[in-house]
């Protein structure tokens, strides 16, 4: 891959990232804490995730619980994506 193709992808995701950011700074902040630190306890701390994306989905648009909210009817797949995005960002092994 050339530098270019390289540099233009991240700059690709970086887009990504940033929606995601503020989708969640709108959506699901107020639950998982700003930039997702919260202390674990009462909902789960997002940056330890793992790295499953069909989870994720199924999570965002279902809700999980009755405490975990639904949001397909709110959010499409482009929001979520970038969602997904951002939280592998942040992702803390
Ligand atoms: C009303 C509070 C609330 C809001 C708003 C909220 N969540 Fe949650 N979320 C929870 C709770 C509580 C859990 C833990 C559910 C459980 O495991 O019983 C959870 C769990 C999760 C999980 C882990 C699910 C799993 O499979 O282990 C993910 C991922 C998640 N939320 C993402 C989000 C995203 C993304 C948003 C914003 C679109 C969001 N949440 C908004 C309360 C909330």
């Amino acid at each position: 891959m050339t530098a270019a193709i390289a540099q233009q992808q991240s700059g690709v995701d970086q887009a990504k990232i940033d929606l995601g950011k503020e989708t969640f700074a709108h959506k699901c902040s107020h639950c998982h804490g700003p930039n997702m630190v919260n202390s674990g306890t009462i909902t789960p701390d997002l940056r330890r995730f793992p790295d499953d994306e069909p989870r994720f989905v199924t999570t965002v648009k279902q809700g999980k619980n009755g405490r975990m909210p639904p949001w397909g009817d709110i959010l499409n797949d482009d929001d979520i994506g970038a969602l997904w995005a951002y939280i592998s960002s942040r992702r803390t092994p």
